[in-house]
């Protein structure tokens, strides 16, 4: 095996630039087939949280993510009559553990295209494409591109997101599909502003519904409507196209109250909810994810779901751990003159990255019951335990919601370059 390797990279989402961005700067031949025809810039507001900050300020792009930075205050809960009944404010010391709102919110599409600036010289980027199938032997995974043309690599990386295909395919691909859902489904979408500040605010309706917006600029503010059951009609919409959906979401919220009717009306109107996204939330969890010279990282392989919390994180830890295995095993093959040792290596490096990983992945998929009161009567119980909690300044949400709260060492590997101090 050269000193380098030759990587191809399935996705370049969040987790397929920045694991593209530490294997380009180890002077690797890294490759990232996007499905979409150009960088996909779509999505809502995301936010980094504990090992989350460390990794993005050793990349050295804390410059680059604060001049992205939305300037959310922090997070209300109101109800019908949209009084506000608890207040949450950011932690903008930056530091130890984040309220809901951090002091590292961005837009996904801002992220995305940092990392991909980033990167964009050192790697090879093609749009539109993707992996149709591979085959592996002991030395090389030889990929079949969807646009007919095959090539070889040391490496295939699986970074294509919570419904990945390289996932399916590294699996039996007529095996169980390991996503578990969490019985609940989420709809996003952009809105125009009407009195909306900078803030977040969540308002619980009867039956296991729930509306939240927040805002990111002066004229648009982001919509989510989430439903905490589960739903035939739901689950119908979600695999049928984009007009089925937004008219099932509508008929489910039409008696919700508080902003119901006025977000979504928007909805409907294609022009302006133009970014409407749903899909059923939940994790995927695997055993190792790995085999042979196949990996997977970020969303494809440890998806925790945005009940958590720690999706991006996730994604950004994730492509740190496996940049950083592959660096400390692969730089020893420095002595080894033949294919079955370097091949070796690599194995190992996957193996190591599967086990420091691991009690990150098992720590942040923990989830304690989604606890959440159906009737008028639960939801007044709800308004007024979270309103003390607010007013006794008990940050429950980053504490016992969110899986920020975890035990576990940021991994120092000396082989990666360093780019930017932790402080
Ligand atoms: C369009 C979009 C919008 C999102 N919006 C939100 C949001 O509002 N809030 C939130 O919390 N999370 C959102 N997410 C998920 C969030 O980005 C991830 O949970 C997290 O950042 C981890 O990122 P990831 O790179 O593992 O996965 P993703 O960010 O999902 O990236 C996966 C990438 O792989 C590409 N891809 C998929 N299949 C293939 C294929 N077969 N071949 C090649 N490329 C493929 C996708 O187009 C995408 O660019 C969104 C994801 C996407 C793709
Ligand atoms: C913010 O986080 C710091 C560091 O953990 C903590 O000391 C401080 O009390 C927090 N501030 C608020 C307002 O919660
Ligand atoms: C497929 O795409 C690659 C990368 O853009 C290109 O080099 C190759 O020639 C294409 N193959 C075919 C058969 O079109
Ligand atoms: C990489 O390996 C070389 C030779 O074995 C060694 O001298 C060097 O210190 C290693 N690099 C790092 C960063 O550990």
């Amino acid at each position: 095996m050269p000193a380098t390797l030759k990587i191809l990279i399935c996705g370049g989402g969040i987790a397929g630039n920045a694991l593209a961005f530490w294997l380009s700067k180890l002077g690797n031949d890294v490759t990232v087939v996007e499905r979409w025809p150009s960088l996909r810039v779509s999505g809502q507001q995301l936010d980094l949280r504990g090992p989350g900050i460390e990794i993005m300020k050793r990349m050295g792009l804390e410059k680059a993510f604060r001049s992205k930075q939305v300037g959310e205050t922090g997070i209300e809960f109101v109800d019908s009559s949209g009084r506000q009944r608890a207040f949450f404010p950011v932690n903008k010391t930056g530091k130890g553990l984040q309220s809901f709102t951090t002091d590292f919110e961005i837009m996904r599409g801002d992220l995305c295209r940092i990392l991909y600036d980033a990167t964009k010289d050192h790697v090879k980027y093609i749009f539109g494409m993707s992996v149709e199938s591979f085959e592996q032997d002991d030395n090389s995974v030889e990929v079949q591109f969807s646009n007919g043309s095959k090539g070889r690599f040391d490496l295939l990386v699986g970074a294509d997101g919570q419904g990945s295909r390289t996932r399916k395919m590294m699996l039996s691909p007529d095996g169980p599909d390991p996503f578990y859902s969490l019985h609940m489904y989420i709809a996003y979408f952009s809105i125009p502003r009407v009195d909306e500040e900078y803030i977040a605010t969540s308002y619980l309706a009867t039956n296991k519904r729930g509306i939240f917006t927040r805002r990111h600029d002066p004229h648009t503010v982001q919509a989510y409507l989430f439903y905490l059951g589960d739903s035939d009609k739901l689950e119908n919409a979600v695999r049928s196209d984009v007009r089925e959906q937004k008219k099932v979401w509508a008929e489910l919220f039409q008696d919700a109250g508080w902003k119901a009717q006025r977000i979504i009306k928007a909805m409907q109107d294609d022009s302006v909810a133009n970014d409407f996204f749903t899909h059923q939330v939940g994790q995927v969890r695997m055993d190792s994810w790995s085999r042979g010279r196949v990996v997977l990282v970020g969303d494809a392989a440890y998806c925790p779901s945005p009940a958590t919390g720690m999706g991006t994180t996730s994604g950004l830890v994730g492509a740190y751990v496996l940049a950083g295995e592959i660096a400390k095993h692969l730089n020893r093959s420095n002595g080894v003159d033949n294919a079955d040792g370097a091949a070796g290596l690599l194995a190992s490096a996957l193996e190591a990255y599967n086990s420091q990983l691991r009690p990150f992945v098992s720590q942040v998929q923990q989830l304690g019951p989604l606890w959440v009161p159906a009737s008028c009567w639960g939801i007044s119980i709800f308004n007024f335990l979270i309103g003390l909690a607010a007013s006794l300044r008990l940050d429950i949400l980053g504490r016992y919601v969110l899986r920020e709260n975890i035990q576990w060492d940021t991994p120092e590997y000396a082989e990666l370059p360093q780019l930017g101090s932790s402080e």
